[in-house]
């Protein structure tokens, strides 16, 4: 490898600093491909991809990294050769690690060919998993406010979970998972995601009443599937949503199903004939008093955490989240986040989606282009209704009478301070 010149040196500091500066990077990049260095480019113009998988010139750079027609500056291939020369030196066609190219891009682009699936049962839609396995992008950054959240989170989980010292120190205790639990659309999933974007870990969804819907009689297999999927992909993040699904209050004719559900829950988290190394646990529920009460014991998802609905600074943020790629203009945060009190994450993303597109059909039928404004944000605020009341309705009654062990002293307080009490 040649020795970096001066230039690529502090471009690499500055983006030590600001990794996530993707034109910085792409400069790089672009520097990169002029040396000749062309595994070094691909990797940076990936790395660039990850923070804007939408960017136009880290594609065209990507092209021309994995050998599009060169530019026209390059010096022109010599025509046929002399009868008797050397064959020309290697060095003429830059040779390219293929391999390594597309393993370091395997997250941002699609592979080249894809494989024909098994032949066993592949065409059985039965088979088909009810989960998919992601590389979170989402870092607690993107996760507008929720200060506490975020630091019980780091504390609680990232911390010793990031360290794999610490991991072996505390060893069997860490085993446990974490159950977060509030009113719907504040960010559950989304902070599950979150944490597997900070832990650099990749992301398996699923959903507990999906596994009990689509496999009658083989959601313990199913289970027993996803625990082996996500240990094959360590480090990896199982978020298991809607565990409440395997609750004993529900109709007893799913209840053998469920039984069965919960025991090889419960044996996979344990881990007993398993590694569980870099598979971490989180789940969520938006009814916690439905939850399995074996699932919570210790070394179990026998932590919990409430997820609120966002105050004034989180709502800034949530709504500073889901206009950054909209055209907008004059936009008072502040004030907006004022006339949402009360209302959740989804609620507020649902108001941005709402003024979009009544500017968009505004700008269709005027066939003049206008951005998005106070006027369109304030009457989309109007037309939406927040949902979550009701949830804490349901709420306070168990916060009230089945507090049994203080386990929802934070909604308690909640519910107090909020004078929902
Ligand atoms: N704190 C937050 N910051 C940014 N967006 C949020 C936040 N909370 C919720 N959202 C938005 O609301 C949507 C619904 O949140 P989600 O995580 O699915 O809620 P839950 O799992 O608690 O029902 C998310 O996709 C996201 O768009
Ligand atoms: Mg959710």
């Amino acid at each position: 490898m040649a020795e970096d010149s001066p230039l690529i040196r502090s471009l690499r500091s500055a983006l030590e600093a600001a990794p996530a500066d993707v034109p910085l990077r792409l400069h790089l990049a672009a520097l990169l491909l002029d040396d000749g260095e062309f595994e070094q480019a691909v990797a940076e113009i990936a790395a660039a991809l990850q923070h804007d998988p939408g960017s136009a010139e880290a594609r065209k750079l990507m092209l021309r990294a994995m050998g599009a027609p060169a530019p026209p500056a390059a010096p022109p291939a010599p025509a046929a050769a002399p009868p008797g020369a050397e064959p020309p030196p290697e060095a003429a066609s830059v040779s390219f690690d293929w391999a390594s190219a597309e393993q370091q891009l395997s997250d941002t682009v699609q592979p080249r060919f894809i494989e024909p699936a098994a032949a066993d049962g592949a065409d059985d839609p039965g088979d088909e998993p009810a989960w998919d396995i992601e590389s979170s992008q989402v870092r607690l950054a993107d996760v507008g406010g929720m200060t506490e959240v975020k630091q019980r989170l780091e504390a609680a989980f990232l911390a010793p979970m990031r360290n794999p010292e610490l991991r072996r120190l505390y060893g069997k205790s860490l085993r446990g998972g974490l159950l977060l639990y509030g009113p719907p659309g504040c960010g559950k999933t989304f902070i599950a995601r979150a944490v597997a974007g900070e832990l650099g870990a990749k992301f398996l969804s699923v959903s507990l009443s999906d596994i009990l819907d689509m496999y009658i009689g083989q959601s313990e297999r199913n289970l027993h599937d996803v625990f082996a999927a996500a240990r094959a992909n360590a480090p990896c993040v199982i978020f298991l949503d809607e565990i409440d699904a395997v609750g004993g209050k529900r109709s007893s004719m799913r209840h053998n199903a469920m039984r069965g559900t919960v025991n090889q829950l419960l044996l996979e988290l344990d881990g007993a004939q398993h590694d569980n190394d870099g598979v971490f646990v989180l789940a969520a529920t938006n009814s916690p008093w439905d939850v399995d009460t074996a699932l919570r014991r210790p070394g179990r998802l026998d932590r919990t955490l409430l997820v609120l609905p966002p105050d004034q600074q989180a709502r800034e943020s949530v709504l500073r989240y889901h206009l950054r790629d909209r055209p907008i203009e004059g936009v008072d945060l502040v004030k907006l986040a004022k006339k949402t009190d009360g209302w959740s994450g989804a609620d507020l993303a649902h108001l941005c989606e709402t003024a979009a597109e009544a500017a968009l059909l505004d700008s269709a039928a005027s066939g003049k282009v206008r951005m998005i404004g106070m006027p369109d944000l304030l009457a989309a605020a109007k037309e939406v209704r927040p949902s979550i009341e009701s949830w804490f309705t349901a709420a306070r009654n168990v916060a009230m009478f089945a507090n049994d062990g203080g386990t929802y002293d934070d909604l308690l307080a909640f519910l107090k301070r909020t004078r929902r009490l």
